[in-house]
């Protein structure tokens, strides 16, 4: 049986607890007067000096009228209130008479607990960010069957203290949950992105909705049912790993069109056209990083596959060229490596002094769905002293050349 305090017992809090006093000694403190069968209500300098763990789920609000429930589209961006995390670390700090563990649930921005909570905690404590996917109305339920439970830690490190928390978390679940374990800034990033993919996926299905109702004879349903059954791509894994982005003969150019739909029917925003926006834009910033790169080492930048995928010549709707534009619009040449592009201009096929070369193809990434195993073989013999800019984060470090991993900002 451990001993757990919760700094913040309100609607998440106070049922969390009691799911954890099912099984060990539990505290609470709230600013604000709560009562429970099972949880001790206390005041602060007993919870902290009576607890290992102290788990804070206070809140981190937004402010009046970011809710959502109002239109704010068109309100200037504000991150959530961090007063009540402050101060219940700056509590933790005052009060404890030794070393804590101490577990912020709370749901805040990638970036925030690293930067404005754990240089206020006494370093004798740990700090693990741990948010949860808690839903009103199931909150014991949800505690204990989690799709996943993320733990994040400093350096992404399973031991120790995250491992200790695994541990605690075992005694009380009920669905042997999936771990996921990451730097406080993954698992705030885990956190965060799993609403905005939901908030995502309504959005289309619902704009599905807006088209069928103005285009008509269109079942809102027979659509999003045939998409939700497409398991390939749509649903599951597929497409969910970072790199180049959207290219083809198909996706990019119905997009594209699709804004003209979007207007045509008056459908009053056009999604299609953010889509493709953060398209050009990601593309530009992959251009502007191999600039960077390329002024740093004073050598060329290169392209390592022009067609929009491995293994085929079809070089329209690629991402490859569409991040070469960018590179020239910056005022650098750009020259492609692809033995298969039907379209000649600027590829070359050897290189003649070291190069930042970007790793746009990856032949597992794209065919791997199909069986088809074998990694992609440089285009031509890679010089030393080249740096290869890996947007997939696949290739491993080889003598005499840089790798950088596009996407990977760790730093252990
Ligand atoms: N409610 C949910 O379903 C849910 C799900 C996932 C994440 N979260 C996150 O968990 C956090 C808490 O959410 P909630 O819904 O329980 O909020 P809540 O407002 O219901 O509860 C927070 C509690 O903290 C108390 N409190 C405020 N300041 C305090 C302080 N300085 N010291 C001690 N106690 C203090 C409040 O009195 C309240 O009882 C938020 O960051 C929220 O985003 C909530």
């Amino acid at each position: 049986m451990k001993k757990i305090g919760f700094i913040g017992i309100g609607k998440l809090g106070l049922d969390c607890a009691e799911v954890m006093a099912e099984k060990h000694e539990v505290r609470g403190y709230d600013i604000y007067p709560r009562t429970s069968d099972s949880v001790k209500v206390c005041d602060i300098n007993e919870l902290v000096n009576e607890s290992e763990w102290i788990f804070i789920a206070v809140p981190t609000p937004h402010a009046d009228g970011y809710d959502g429930s109002v239109p704010s589209s068109h309100m200037e961006p504000r991150d959530f209130g961090h007063d009540a995390v402050i101060d219940a670390i700056q509590k933790v700090n005052t009060h404890a008479r030794s070393s804590k563990k101490v577990v912020l649930i709370s749901t805040v921005l990638p970036g925030t607990t690293r930067k404005n909570f754990v240089p206020l905690l006494d370093p004798k404590h740990q700090f693990l960010y741990n948010p949860y996917l808690i839903a009103m109305g199931s909150v014991k339920w949800d505690m204990v069957n989690p799709e996943m439970i993320m733990i994040g830690t400093e350096d992404g490190d399973w031991n120790g203290i995250a491992g200790e928390l695994k541990d605690l978390y075992d005694t009380v679940m009920q669905n042997d949950p999936r771990y996921e374990i990451g730097t406080w800034d993954e698992c705030e990033a885990v956190k965060i992105f799993y609403n905005t993919f939901i908030s995502a996926k309504v959005g289309l299905v619902n704009m599905v909705q807006d088209f069928a109702m103005k285009i008509g004879n269109i079942n809102v349903d027979v659509v999003t049912n045939a998409l939700a059954r497409s398991t390939m791509r749509i649903m599951g894994p597929k497409y969910m790993t970072a790199g180049m982005g959207d290219a083809g003969a198909c996706h990019p150019r119905d997009n594209i069109a699709l804004r003209w739909l979007a207007k045509e029917y008056n459908i009053g925003y056009d999604l299609f056209d953010t889509v493709m926006h953060a398209r050009e834009i990601q593309a530009r910033n992959l251009a502007l990083f191999l600039v960077e790169n390329a002024k740093q080492h004073g050598i060329n930048i290169v392209i390592h596959g022009k067609a929009y995928k491995p293994d085929v010549p079809y070089c329209i709707g690629s991402y490859s060229t569409l991040v070469g534009h960018y590179i020239k619009e910056a005022g650098f040449d750009v020259k492609y490596l692809d033995p298969l592009a039907d379209d000649p201009a600027d590829v070359i096929s050897e290189l003649a002094g070291p190069a930042v070369i970007l790793w746009a193809h990856d032949r597992k990434i794209t065919y791997e769905y199909t069986g088809d195993q074998p990694e992609t073989e440089p285009y031509c013999e890679i010089p030393q002293g080249s740096v290869i800019v890996d947007p997939w984060r696949k290739l491993v470090d080889m003598t005499g050349l840089t790798v950088v991993h596009y996407g990977n900002t760790r730093t252990k």
